[in-house]
This record gives structure tokens, sequence and C-alpha cells, in this order.
């Protein structure tokens, strides 16, 4: 039977952290601001924003809304990112994906300042984390090895395997394991013997976006399984890549969906806001 990872408690000791430092930030006359941007109406991202802002007003910073209509035109979007790279109460931007469709994501992620990037997916940012020598790191792979650290789980050495190769989650989750001297392998749709390769991970990611797309039979006995899917079944119950009930009695560590990787995303935006902060004060 595996070890529970849980997102909750690892999350809550995070934003305990931040919130200590915040006060003490606060003492000194500065209090972190994040601004989140979001464009149209997509229930999810409607969500994730809300809990963001609770996130923020929990560890004592400060947060603004821009809610912008569907329709808003590139140009307004970068003049908004603009205004808020400008804009010194404000430490941190993020830009709530995916955008509609008509808005160039990738140009709206390069007008932030990366000194603002709180994401950490500005290009500049990106290539800090592969050369190994950061401010920001990624919110969801940051947040899984927060929970690998605090579970006492040694990354070096050990087969890695990372499904999926985003950039907001598989490419970065890589390289931070590569960072600990994990043996790192990326999988993706096309990838051969993929059953194969996953079940030789020690630790094993997934973070493909497809329910319960990890069962048993991918799974080494005593492997590490770390589980980024966020899916919503007909139902309407949320599950993850990995079919929890088949995997979990082979694992050592697990961890569940809901309240696993899903609170550690927020926690280490949290964490990087507090870091931009810092940094646009000199205090690092
Ligand atoms: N959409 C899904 N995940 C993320 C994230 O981590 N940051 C932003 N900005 N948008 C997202």
């Amino acid at each position: 039977m595996a070890q529970i990872i849980s997102g909750k408690e690892v999350s809550a000791k995070v934003r305990a952290e931040v919130k200590e430092e915040c006060d003490a930030l606060k003492a000194k006359g500065i209090c972190p601001g994040l601004a989140v941007i979001i464009v149209g109406d997509d229930p999810a991202s409607r969500v994730y924003v809300n809990n963001k802002k609770k996130a923020c007003a929990d560890v004592g910073f400060i947060s603004e809304e821009y809610a912008l209509p569907a329709e808003t035109t590139q140009e307004e979007l970068l003049a908004l990112v603009e205004e808020l790279n400008n804009k010194p109460e404000i430490n941190g931007i993020l830009c709530q994906l995916p955008l509609p469709k008509h808005l160039d994501e990738t140009a709206v992620i390069n007008a932030i300042s990366p000194m603002k990037d709180v994401d950490a997916f500005h290009p500049s940012n990106v290539g800090k984390i592969m050369i190994g020598d950061y401010h920001f790191l990624p919110c969801t792979p940051a947040g899984v090895m927060e929970m690998i650290h605090t579970a006492g789980i040694e990354v070096s050495g050990k087969n890695c395997v990372v499904i999926g190769r985003s950039n907001i989650v598989g490419k970065p989750m890589a390289m931070l394991l590569l960072h600990e001297n994990g043996t790192v392998t990326i999988c993706h749709s096309k990838t051969r013997d993929l059953k194969e390769i996953c079940a030789a991970a020690d630790i094993l990611v997934a973070a493909v976006g497809r329910p319960k797309f990890v069962t048993a039979d991918m799974v080494k006995e005593g492997a590490v399984v770390l589980d980024v899917g966020i899916n919503r079944l007909d139902n309407g119950k949320l599950c993850g890549d990995v079919d929890f009930e088949s995997v979990e009695p082979k694992a050592s560590y697990i961890t569940p969906v809901p309240g696993g990787v899903g609170p550690m995303t927020i926690a280490m935006l949290m964490k990087n806001t507090l870091k931009a902060a810092k940094l646009q004060n000199n205090i690092i």
C-alpha cells in the first residue's frame, strides 16, 4: 500500500511559510501584489483564478483581477500587460491560459516583464531554468518537487519518467528532475513502448491530460507516482491521469486527485510572488 503525499498538507505548510515572510515584509512597508488577467468566460479558468485570488488573501498579498471580455483585442491585452509591468505595487503578473483563439499567447507571455513573470513562462526565465540559475520555477513542476522533497524521496540516480511534454509541465518537470541528478525520460504521443518505459520508472510523473491513462501494468512495484492531471469526468467528478485504485497498491508513494498536485501549484505561485516582491525591493 502506498503512502499518500497530501497536496493539501504540503501546500498548507508552504502557504504558512509564505504568510510568515509576507508579514515580515509588511513590517518593512512592502506588500506583495499579484495581478491576474482572465480573458473570456472559460469556467475552469474562472475557478483557477478565484482560487488564486483567495490564496493571495490568505497569505496577505494584494491581488488585482483584470477580467476582460472574450472580444478583447491583442493590442488591448498587450497594453494592459505594459501598464502592469510599470505599476510598482504589482510584483507578479499572471495571464490565465488558455486565451481565446484569436489572441496570441506567445506574444502575451513575451510581453510580461521577466521580473514579474511568476508563472516562469517567459523565454528568458525558461532559459534560466535550463541553465539551472533561476529566480522563478514554473508552479506545477515546482509543486511536484516540493512534494517529493517533503516526502523525503531521493531523486539522484533514479529512473524518472515524465509522460507529457508541454511547456508548462512536462518539459520543465524533466529539467527539475535532471537538476537533482535523476535519469530522465520524457514520453509523449509518439513514444514507442510507452508501457515498458513507464514500468521501468522509479519516479513516474503523469501530465498527459487523459483520465486514468496510467494503469497498474505501467507501474513498477514500489514506484513513486505523481499525478499532475485534473480531468472532469462525465459524472462531474475530478480524476487524475492515474488510475488511482489500481496503481495505489503497487506504488510506494502516490499523490491523489483532487488534493494532490493541484493545491501545490497555487502555493508555489504564492512563493514566486513573494520572491518577485523581494527581488523588486532588492531584498535578495
Ligand atoms: N492554465 C493552466 N495552468 C496554468 C498556469 O499554471 N498558469 C497560467 N497562467 N495559466 C494556466
